[in-house]
């Protein structure tokens, strides 16, 4: 991770890497927040926070947003307002087997139990034919994650939840931004969780955000990330402390004024990229755009095919010699996480979760990249290509 500021663009060829993997953009603005605020001492929950909460609600078109510590915490606070609901401890919360670890975690620490759900390899997201199998009389809720920022199957997912009558968490942590059937991601379940983390379109450099509709939850939400505390000093609920503070809240405020420049450049960026790839479709399954979306685009998944000729590690290990960062594609949490061993899943359980895991990587598609940098990266991949006799 690196840290940009919106006037110098010179420390991307400073790294390892020629396409780094994330970024951080941090406005004058901010910067004069950050130094007022220090000086004021005024550095906790305070004036700062309120407008960052205020300005994130109004961006996504939803009345209430509360923010928190980290993405995590948005998702675990998010699965904690379900007591006030009647659920029990050890109650089950349905996530696809496919994410960011913490997707899974947020639900243990919130007192729940995860249930997995395996993934569609194309989408990335979870597979919603396979959600109904999964619903027994413990499930409270459906943690739809928009993995890569492409929306999950939302409309499926909100019949089954009507059906049976489930709350549905949006687990948008890298998903910013992003559109469904024209309404926009995070506005669409119950209450969406996004990651304000540094490599994220809005930043808090670490933070998160539960933003909803609903007057009540939104309540619980501001109890639950201070104790369970009501007014001054009422202990109504088990709780958390999972305050934002000053500081990150002026950043975060920098990159709402940004957002739309920032999205523009990363929605530049992948559309572009996946211009580029269209010529190695018989390689390589990629994240791709359909006409009932927007991508909010977290980063660029490749998933390399079953019958490509090269194997997923040879293909990195060539980025990485020139100089292209990528990520591994997350793990199929209850088979390829060790600590969710004891849950007795067994390898073959989540198949394509374990697919995407075992042949797939991401690389960077964020608003410091620009066009020649892709370029470079569509000159590596056929340059690998050459390298395994395959001309492209
Ligand atoms: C899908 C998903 N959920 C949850 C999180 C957790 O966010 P954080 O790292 O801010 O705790 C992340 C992190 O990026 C994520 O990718």
């Amino acid at each position: 991770m690196r840290i940009n500021t919106e006037k110098s663009k010179t420390l991307i060829n400073k790294t390892k890497y020629k396409v780094p993997f994330g970024t951080i953009s941090i406005t004058p603005d901010a910067k004069k927040i950050v130094d007022e605020v220090i000086r004021t001492k005024w550095l906790t929950r305070g004036k700062y926070v309120q407008a960052f909460e205020e300005k994130y609600a109004k961006l996504f078109g939803v009345k209430y947003a509360v923010s928190v510590s980290s993405g995590t915490d948005a998702d675990c606070l998010a699965c904690a307002t379900l007591y006030d609901y009647g659920a029990k401890r050890n109650d089950e919360v349905i996530v696809p087997a496919l994410t960011f670890i913490a997707t899974g975690n947020a639900v243990f620490q919130a007192g729940f139990k995860p249930v997995f759900v395996d993934v569609k390899r194309e989408t990335l997201n979870i597979d919603p034919d396979k959600i109904e199998r999964a619903i027994t009389k413990k499930t409270r809720a459906i943690m739809p994650v928009h993995l890569m920022g492409k929306p999950a199957d939302m409309e499926k997912i909100l019949r089954i939840a009507k059906k049976y009558n489930l709350c549905v968490i949006e687990d948008a942590a890298e998903a910013h931004g992003a559109e469904y059937k024209g309404k926009k991601v995070g506005s669409i379940g119950d209450m969406a969780a996004f990651s304000l983390y540094a490599a994220h379109i809005v930043t808090t450099i670490e933070g998160g955000i539960v933003i909803t509709n609903d007057k009540k939850k939104a309540e619980i939400l501001r109890s639950l990330r201070n104790h369970g505390i009501v007014g001054k000093f009422e202990a109504r609920r088990i709780g958390f402390s999972a305050k934002m503070n000053e500081i990150e809240a002026a950043i975060g405020l920098g990159n709402i004024k940004i957002f739309s420049k920032i999205l523009g450049k990363r929605r530049r960026n992948l559309l572009y990229l996946i211009n580029k790839f269209r010529k190695y479709e018989e390689f390589f399954i990629f994240i791709k755009e359909e006409s009932h979306e927007k991508i909010g685009p977290h980063a660029f998944s490749i998933i390399v095919k079953e019958d490509a000729g090269f194997t997923k590690d040879e293909f990195v290990e060539y980025f990485d010699k020139n100089g292209v960062d990528s990520r591994n594609l997350f793990y199929s949490i209850p088979t390829q996480c060790p600590s969710y061993s004891f849950l007795g899943h067994k390898l073959g359980d989540f198949p394509e979760a374990e697919f995407c895991s075992d042949n797939g990587t991401h690389i960077g598609i964020h608003q410091d990249i620009e066009l020649s940098q892709l370029d470079y990266v569509d000159q590596v991949v056929a340059s690998f290509l050459r390298s395994k006799g395959i001309k492209k």
